[in-house]
């Protein structure tokens, strides 16, 4: 199968060429990024002469670029994952969230329903649905309510989708998945940015009361639900993806230091994020029921192999947080740290 993947030179792009190019030897993997900040060649250098795999560079916005690759490839379905994914970032800057995550999409939507690709899964993500209280989780059923410029970018795009499933018959699907965590995360994200900051005896700035609840996936585990709702996910449909792992944020920062042996007290509390979901916790049985699928790792398992990667590859997140990361760190964090 030729497949379009976007954004597959961020975290979970670059994961996901690698367990597709691993796991589906019969598929060839286009990858569309831009390059952002967040997108990192480096992270697929070793694929360069890979025969079934090829990288484009360019925006999801460009549609002559877009619609000439579904033609040019043979385009058969397409995985959209590229977007600017950091909700700190949103509250900074809203207007390009709104640029890629909404314009970006509808343009390759247009493409796939010319080009009448077959299949066109849209990776949309948990944050949609708002935030919970005490109890409770969040079924493919639960109202929309976003709580951020990012979370609402991403609803207006996973509604964008399902739209063009409704009105023109698109083979659309979409997942709505909750934290990943795992190889290559960009260290602006609690996990990596935590690790990073331990690594170097720097304080780990943890926003408000650090009671807010996330439910962890391994990234792994969400590339295979990505495939498994690509493969198997009926049309016009939406699949909740989690690893049924909540934590409250103190309680990973704390894992997080305990695994490398460093002190509780680099934890500094500093001012919340503005309007900050409280928490997020996924019921994916539909995946489970419908597509068989369900998460293979431990949280415990999955952060000590994380750790691990980051310790061994210290010039990977070294280099990437030079640069521009540098003063978006002063930005967000000024002097709090
Ligand atoms: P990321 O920021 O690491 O990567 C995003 C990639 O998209 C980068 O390679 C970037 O260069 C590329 N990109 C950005 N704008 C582009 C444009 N205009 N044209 C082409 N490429 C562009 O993000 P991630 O964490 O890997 O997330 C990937 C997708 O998964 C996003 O759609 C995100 O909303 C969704 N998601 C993420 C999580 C999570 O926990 N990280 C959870 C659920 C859903
Ligand atoms: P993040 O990794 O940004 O993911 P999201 O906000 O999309 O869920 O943040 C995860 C949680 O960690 C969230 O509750 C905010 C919190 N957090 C901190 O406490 N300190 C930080 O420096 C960051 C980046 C996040």
């Amino acid at each position: 199968m030729n497949l379009l993947l976007t954004g597959g030179s961020g975290f979970i792009g670059s994961n996901l060429v690698r367990w597709l190019l691993e796991h589906r030897p019969g598929w060839r993997v286009v990858n569309l990024d831009k390059l952002t900040y967040a997108g990192n060649p480096e992270n697929l250098a070793d694929l360069a002469d890979h025969p079934r795999y090829r990288f484009v560079r360019g925006d999801i916005g460009d549609g002559a670029l877009v619609r000439r690759l579904i033609e040019e490839e043979k385009v058969e379905a397409v995985m959209h994952l590229a977007a600017e994914s950091h909700v700190d970032r949103s509250i900074l800057s809203p207007a390009v969230f709104i640029e890629t995550n909404v314009g970006g999409t509808q343009v390759l939507l247009e493409a796939a329903r010319e080009a009448k690709v077959g299949r066109f899964l849209h990776c949309s993500t948990d944050e949609v649905y708002g935030s919970l209280g005490e109890t409770g989780l969040f079924t493919e059923e639960s109202p929309l309510q976003p709580s951020s410029p990012y979370s609402a970018s991403k609803a207006g795009s996973d509604l964008l989708a399902l739209a063009y499933a409704h009105t023109f018959g698109l083979p659309v699907v979409v997942t709505r998945c909750s934290n990943n965590f795992g190889p290559y995360q960009f260290p602006e994200k609690l996990i990596p940015l935590m690790i990073a900051n331990a690594l170097r005896d720097q304080p780990l700035p943890v926003y408000g009361d650090g009671r807010n609840v996330r439910d962890w996936i391994h990234v792994s585990d969400h590339c295979a639900g990505l495939a498994a709702v690509l493969e198997r996910g009926r049309a016009g449909q939406v699949y909740n993806l989690g690893g049924s792992s909540e934590r409250r944020n103190l309680e990973v920062v704390h894992a997080v230091l305990d695994l490398l042996g460093k002190p509780r007290s680099l934890v500094r509390f500093v001012a919340d994020r503005p309007g900050h979901d409280r928490r997020y916790a996924i019921d994916a049985s539909k995946a489970r029921r419908e597509l068989g699928w369900e998460p293979s790792r431990r949280f415990e398992e999955g952060l000590a192999s994380t750790v691990r990667w980051y310790v061994e590859n210290r010039g990977w997140w070294e280099r990437v947080m030079s640069g521009e990361y540098r003063s978006y760190y002063q930005r967000q964090y000024g002097d709090r740290t």
